[in-house]
Parts: C-alpha cells; sequence; structure tokens
C-alpha cells in the first residue's frame, strides 16, 4: 500500500514538473527577488488576451495616457476634471492585485495650453492645483508618480550647469523658468507625502543627458535636506528605456553607476526596443510587420544583456516596465519592439527575458 502511494505521488511529481517546464514562466515569478515588472496599459489591454497576458506577467502598470494632463484636465480653466477612464483602469488593477504607477504630472507634452499660460503667478497657481488635484484623487491608488517627465533638452553638451540643459521650449520652463522642475516636487511632496516621487526622461543611455540628470537630482536633493528634511525630495530616476538595436548597453551601465551616486532608486519605466538600427521618430499603432528571425534573434540578445544587467543594479532597481505587451499596439508598432508579436505569441524577445544567462 504505502509503495502504491509514494509511486503515485512520484508519478504526480513528474506530470507536474513536466507540465511546468512546458509552460513559460510568469515574468513577475522570474524577477520577484529583483525588482517589479510592469507594462503599460490602455484600453486594449483590459480584456482577453492581452489582460490574461497581463495578469500572468506582470505585478506593475503605467497607463499609457489616461493619466496625463490632457486626458485630465479639462479644456478649458473653468471645466471639470475628466476621470471616468484612469479610474476604470485603477480599479480594475486593484481588483487584480496590481499595483498602479502614475503617469505624469508635469510635461511640455499632452498637456493644456491654459496651464501653463498667463502670468507667472497664474501658471504657479496652476501647476499646483493640478497636481494637488491630482494627487488627492488617486490618493492611496497609485503608489508612486512621474512628476515631472522630459524636462531636460536633446544634444546637451555641458551638463555642469543643469538648469542651462532644461528642455526650452516647454510650456512651464517659458513661463516659470527653471524653478518649474523643483516646485513641482515640493507641492507633490506637501500633496501626499506617502508617494514615491520620480523624475523621468528618455535618452539617458546619453552620458551628457544622465550627468545633467545626476546634478539636478543632487542640487535639488542636498538643497531639501539642508533644510532639515530628513528624506529627499526626488525620490527616483526614471530611465524611459525607448531603445533600438543600435544600442550600447555599456552606456546603459555607465549611466546607472551615475544615477546610483545620487542615492535614490532607480526605475526602467518604459522599455522597448525597436528591431532597426537607427534611433527613428516614426511611431503609430498597426504597423507591425513579421520580423525576419535574424532581427528577432538580435532584439532577444540585447534584452538579455539588459536583463542581465538590470539584475546586476537589483539593489538600486526598483520596477522594470515594458511600454507595449504586443508589436500590433506599440506606439513603436513599425519596429516590433515588444516581447509578443501581434498575435501575442511570445517571440525569441519573450524568451530571452524569462531567461537571459541562456542568451
Ligand atoms: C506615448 C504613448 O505611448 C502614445 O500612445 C502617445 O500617442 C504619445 O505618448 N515618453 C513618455 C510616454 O513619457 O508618455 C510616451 O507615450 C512615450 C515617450
Amino acid at each position: 500500500m504505502l509503495k502504491k502511494i509514494i509511486l503515485i505521488q512520484l508519478a504526480l511529481l513528474f506530470l507536474c514538473l513536466t507540465n511546468c517546464n512546458s509552460k513559460p514562466a510568469a515574468l513577475k515569478a522570474v524577477y520577484k527577488k529583483d525588482f517589479l515588472i510592469g507594462n503599460v496599459i490602455n484600453h486594449v489591454y483590459m480584456s482577453g488576451g492581452h489582460f490574461d497576458l497581463l495578469k500572468k506577467h506582470f505585478n506593475t502598470v503605467t497607463c499609457e495616457n489616461e493619466m496625463k494632463p490632457e486626458n485630465l484636465a479639462p479644456l478649458s480653466k473653468s471645466g471639470e476634471y475628466k476621470w471616468q477612464m484612469a479610474d476604470s483602469m485603477v480599479n480594475k488593477m486593484k481588483e487584480n492585485g496590481i499595483q498602479v504607477h502614475g503617469h505624469t504630472l508635469i510635461w511640455h507634452s499632452q498637456t493644456r495650453t491654459w496651464m501653463t499660460s498667463g502670468s507667472p503667478q497664474e501658471a504657479k497657481e496652476n501647476m499646483i492645483n493640478h497636481i494637488n488635484t491630482v494627487l488627492d484623487h488617486f490618493r492611496g491608488k497609485v503608489v508612486s508618480w512621474d512628476v515631472v517627465n522630459e524636462a531636460m533638452a536633446d544634444g546637451i553638451t555641458d551638463p555642469s550647469d543643469w538648469k542651462s540643459c532644461l528642455r526650452a521650449e516647454s510650456g512651464w520652463y517659458k513661463t516659470l523658468g527653471p524653478d518649474y522642475v523643483e516646485l513641482a516636487f515640493r507641492t507633490a511632496r506637501q500633496a501626499d507625502p506617502e508617494i514615491i516621487l520620480y523624475y523621468n526622461d528618455y535618452g539617458l543611455n546619453d552620458c551628457n543627458k544622465a550627468a545633467a540628470v545626476r546634478n539636478m537630482v543632487k542640487d535639488i536633493n542636498d538643497r531639501y535636506k539642508a533644510e532639515g528634511n530628513n528624506r529627499s525630495l526626488i525620490d527616483g530616476i526614471g530611465m524611459q528605456g525607448h531603445y533600438g538595436l543600435w544600442l550600447n548597453v555599456n552606456d546603459v551601465r555607465a549611466s546607472l553607476e551615475m544615477f546610483k551616486e545620487t542615492g535614490v532608486e532607480i526605475s526602467i519605466t518604459e522599455l522597448d526596443i525597436e528591431s532597426r538600427l537607427t534611433n527613428s521618430r516614426e511611431w503609430g499603432v498597426n504597423r507591425n510587420t513579421v520580423m525576419p528571425q535574424e532581427q528577432a534573434q538580435q532584439q532577444a540578445k540585447l534584452y538579455a544583456q539588459l536583463f542581465r544587467l538590470f539584475r546586476e543594479y537589483k539593489d538600486t532597481i526598483a520596477r522594470v516596465t515594458f511600454w507595449g505587451m504586443d508589436d500590433k499596439n506599440s506606439w513603436k508598432s513599425i519596429g516590433n519592439p515588444c516581447l509578443f508579436d501581434g498575435e501575442l505569441n511570445p517571440k525569441p524577445a519573450f524568451f530571452a527575458v524569462s531567461n537571459p544567462d541562456e542568451y
């Protein structure tokens, strides 16, 4: 009898092991001890195969557009805020135990012109009102926020004076000057002391842009602490990570090293790797193609290299979020940048991220 039970138990164990091996592992389980694994969400991702993949692989999300100022704030100053789209997503994530990162409060793009117009006093009030309104609304539901997005200019050559590196065409910069960045963070800290405040930007694999961000974070945080505060004002740096096959992973390493010096946490916030050799600004959904094997392999290798690097920095990296589930619905669909193809089949890139040491 005992023999029989042991045999049955062994058979069950064998079945379980072979079954487990044939199914791709959940990414959030693979990186459980390292960092959170996230993806972007939009209305397409809220049901069907997309939602199944989301639930299976990811433990944190960022709304692709729904929390940006142009989607929350009214068309004119006297109008009403619109919460419905973002709320339904946030509620669904809560029901499914998925954490939400907020994107984004203060940005030059996808914002309302009235917010940054008028006198400096008016723009300042608009900023303070917007941040207070949004953080108040999502209190307890959103754990961290990109407070300021993409404030640095492109093509920085001398990062020593970070204020001179700011994007001068930003409406916020035009009306309030370089101090708008710190004002945004101070306002957010006061509005909700519980949440983690991020500065988020793209192209941080460029050493000059990265140095400008490092200098800004250090300067703002040092002054904040000198006032007697026992914490940083900027809690985290978000490296967006919109890459392509052109990427040199050593540049990412150099920036991670640089950001580590500031003592704040780092997140990779919008990761995608276009299968193109040039850094293109062409974007839009539904332009995906069938990827040639060679490209798919190159892309997979690069994803694997990056994840091996991220693992080396797991003590500093809090979260790695992809900017798209599948090639068809990606904002850069033409470059087939995701882990899943347009039919939601896992690509070599997926297997590379699942097991980066094998690539
Ligand atoms: C993109 C979205 O993916 C698109 O749907 C939208 O049309 C434009 O914005 N940096 C950011 C993100 O911080 O908000 C951007 O998202 C991609 C670049």
